[in-house]
């Protein structure tokens, strides 16, 4: 027997139906509230109880701290999958067999250039340019230069918008980071792995000969796992609603990278490095940190904790601090801002007004102690977590333009002026 759910407002008794998820979700579908109640429209800033689709991507639960791509664990694909499978995973929805992931990998590799005349627009930005502006700036300059990936429809149009932006999108990064420490743009090498060609451009140096360094690639490939997709997140839903309008894939992901940029959502990798870095100038006192993170006079925030949707551990924060701990060592790094962040922990932990309001590490806490470790600046952390995210904003976009969902467009309530008769300079 479906559920139903009664409301009655405007003097009317209102039933819709109740649709349970795959994973037991319900949610009341109100597809038809306006028009059966005479205009009433439900109000819920940021979201927080509204669904904005149905998808079958990415399955969250935040009360027991789950994460899932197309049904396998976040945990699983970290240790066993590379990010070449995962990103198929997320935009086909099975995990590729070996032809088909050979296959993705070539046609990546086919399209991993990208015209040179992106590099007089790159030169146009200034070298403090921060590098998510300019990503976000030539990956819309990508519809330029691709006109035929634009208004694409068909299933094979789609998939050649797709592995062109997946080859594309490495360079670009890498440009953007290469353009700030004034090195010369480099295409790396296709003969190296997706991860090991990327940061063969990041680091590669014009007058020395480059050596891989297979526990930094690992890591940054699970890194790029844990970072891949996460259902209807700020910047995937902008992805979505600008794809709503057929603005074109390139488009919809340069809006995506710009919500990405936020200090409140990926932004926070970055902020949290400048935020231990500042605790530890100031002597490492993380209770008065803490303190002020409590203070609701004071605007500061402990930025890496909080998530609108886990209540518990993020999963993807428990495997990067081990992954911390474990690529420190591995490469010999003491970095005294990995004590202070686990000691932020720890107190947090147990203070009543974290624990209250169910505030625990996210994903962005740890990895930018990771990033750092690597030798990747910090203004490029919000950039490696837009690299990570690609499959998914991708994946998303397919899936909203395959479901042939209508364009976005939420309504309101006014709450400004009632009518008014205008009136002359002369009598104001
Ligand atoms: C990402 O959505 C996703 O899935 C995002 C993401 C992804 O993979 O795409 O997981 C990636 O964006 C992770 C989040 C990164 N951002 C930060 O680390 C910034 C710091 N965190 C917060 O700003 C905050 O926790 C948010 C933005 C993440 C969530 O905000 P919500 O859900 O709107 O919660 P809220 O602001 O309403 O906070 C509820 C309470 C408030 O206190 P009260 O009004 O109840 O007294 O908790 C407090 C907040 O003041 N609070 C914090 C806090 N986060 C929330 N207080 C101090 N420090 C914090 N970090």
């Amino acid at each position: 027997m479906a559920d139903i759910a009664i409301l009655e407002v405007n003097g009317k008794r209102l039933e819709f139906p109740v649709i349970k998820g795959a994973e037991n979700e319900l949610a009341i579908d109100i597809k038809t509230l306006r028009a059966a109640s005479g205009g009433v429209v439900t109000i819920d800033p940021g979201y927080k109880n509204t669904g904005s689709c149905t998808s079958a991507i990415t399955f969250l639960n935040g009360e027991e701290g789950i994460l899932r791509y197309r049904g396998y664990s976040i945990e699983e694909l970290a240790d066993k999958a590379d990010f070449l499978e995962v990103a198929y995973l997320l935009i086909f929805g099975e995990l590729p067999t070996a032809a088909q992931l050979a296959k993705f990998d070539a046609d990546i590799k086919a399209e991993a250039h990208v015209d040179e005349d992106v590099k007089k627009i790159l030169d146009g930005f200034p070298k403090t340019a921060h590098p998510m502006g300019v990503l976000s700036s030539l990956t819309s300059a990508l519809i330029a230069f691709n006109p035929d990936s634009v208004n694409v429809n068909s299933e094979e149009d789609m998939y050649n918008a797709i592995v062109k932006i997946m080859g594309k999108f490495p360079v670009l990064t890498a440009w953007a980071h290469r353009k700030k420490m004034g090195l010369p743009l480099d295409y790396g090498d296709d003969s190296l792995g997706y991860v090991e060609n990327f940061m063969k451009m990041m680091f590669n140096k014009p007058n020395k000969e480059y050596k891989a360094n297979s526990v930094i690639n690992n890591s940054i490939d699970k890194l790029l796992i844990l970072h891949a997709d996460h259902e209807q997140n700020c910047s995937t839903s902008t992805v979505r609603i600008v794809g709503s309008s057929h603005a074109g894939l390139y488009a919809s992901i340069s809006a995506g990278i710009s919500a990405l940029w936020g200090p409140l959502h990926g932004g926070a990798n970055q902020a949290v490095i400048e935020m231990l870095e500042d605790i530890k100038a100031d002597g490492g006192d993380t209770k008065k940190y803490m303190a002020k993170a409590k203070d609701k006079q004071d605007p500061f925030r402990l930025m890496g904790f909080g998530h609108r949707v886990y209540k518990n551990f993020d999963p993807r924060a428990k495997i990067i601090k081990v992954a911390a701990d474990d690529v420190l060592g591995a490469l010999g790094v003491e970095d005294p801002i990995l004590e202070i962040a686990k000691g932020l922990e720890q107190e947090a932990l147990s203070d009543s007004y974290f624990v209250d309001r169910k505030l625990y590490p996210n994903v962005d806490f740890y990895s930018g102690i990771i990033y750092r470790a690597l030798g990747i600046p910090t203004e490029m952390f919000t950039p490696m977590f837009a690299l990570g995210r690609l499959p998914g904003w991708i994946a998303q976009w397919r899936e909203m333009r395959l479901q042939k969902e209508p364009i976005g467009r939420p309504r309101q309530i006014y709450t400004g002026e009632n009518l008014r008769s205008f009136k002359d300079v002369s009598k104001r």
